[in-house]
């Protein structure tokens, strides 16, 4: 596994995987917010609440793979892979070739290594995808399902991914549209703040710094990718078949929201929002993404 992602003393009998102690490589300061948040209490609670998590945005999982283009045999890199649901299906697409997942999180990538168990060519790493030394056109695929929005650098961090990339290689990306467009995110928010809230300043690190199609097509020519397309695609994103489970799982993620506000009363309200998104799929809300693609070019 170590011939794709392999960077010094991250090979651990064949499999690119550590639990705690530090990073391998290095972080770049950039991230160092985000890895304080992700390999920390926020890491912590997308582990422990796995199961919701990986389901929230599957619905998307099939047209990702197919734009990614990955068949038997594709050497493939999933950048911030969390608990891995997408390199596992990945995996199963590129057997016998490999696919490692990359994540900052010690947390989510030991969740994601015991989920993989069963597949012998999906590995994980604990590093800063921005700045890790990925062999020199060492893969065919680079996917990210939700988790390339986070770079603190990110032309620094899609130029070390192209350079990652074969000539010829592919990018697919999923990524969130604006807020405004993600019912999940307006309605689970006002429900816990109170009130609506806004989402993050557009340039700063998070699940929606690459909703801008004309900044993703600038941000990614600049790093070496070529023919850069955004699909407008939209799936309802799942929490689950139970609405109590649901609001449990995002009033721990969000609870920093309530800022000040009675927490009964919030939990009541997203209580409130999830059951009225109750039907026969489950607790779901509608949610709107880009599919990107890119090619490294020869
Ligand atoms: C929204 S989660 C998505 C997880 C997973 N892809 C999924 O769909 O379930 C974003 C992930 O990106 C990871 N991440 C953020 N910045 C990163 C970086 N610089 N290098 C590697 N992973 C990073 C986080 O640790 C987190 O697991």
């Amino acid at each position: 596994m170590t011939d794709i992602a392999a960077a010094p003393n991250c090979s651990d009998k064949g499999r690119s995987f550590r639990t705690g102690g530090t990073v391998d490589g290095q972080v770049d300061p950039t991230n160092a917010a985000q890895e304080r948040a992700w390999d920390g209490t926020e890491g912590g609670l997308w582990a422990a609440h796995a199961d919701l998590l990986e389901q929230m945005p599957a619905r998307y999982d099939a047209a990702l793979l197919d734009a990614a283009g990955i068949g038997p045999g594709a050497r493939v890199l999933d950048i911030g892979c969390g608990t891995g649901s997408l390199t596992r299906k990945a995996a199963r697409r590129a057997a016998p070739g490999l696919v490692v997942g990359v994540d900052l999180s010690a947390a989510m990538v030991e969740v994601a290594h015991t989920r993989a168990a069963g597949l012998g060519n999906a590995s994980f790493l604990r590093a800063d995808a921005q700045v890790h030394p990925f062999p020199t056109a060492g893969v065919d695929v680079v996917v990210s399902r939700t988790g390339a929005s986070f770079f603190g650098d990110a032309p620094a961090a899609f130029a070390n991914l192209a350079r990652a990339t074969a000539p010829g290689g592919r990018l697919a990306l999923l990524t969130w549209q604006a807020p405004s467009r993600n019912e999940w995110f307006v309605e689970v928010t006002a429900a816990l703040a109170g009130q609506p809230m806004g989402g993050p300043p557009p340039g700063v690190p998070s699940p929606f710094a690459l909703a801008d199609p004309d900044a993703v097509r600038a941000l990614l020519g600049g790093a070496g990718y070529a023919d850069v397309q955004l699909t407008d695609v939209r799936e309802p994103a799942q929490f689950g078949g139970d609405p109590v489970a649901a609001c449990d799982v995002m009033a721990d993620l969000l609870g920093w929201l309530l800022d000040g506000r009675d927490a009964a009363e919030a939990r009541g309200a997203l209580l409130d929002t999830m059951r009225a998104h109750e039907g026969p799929d489950g607790v779901t809300f509608g949610s709107a993404a880009w599919l990107v693609t890119a090619i490294r070019p020869g």
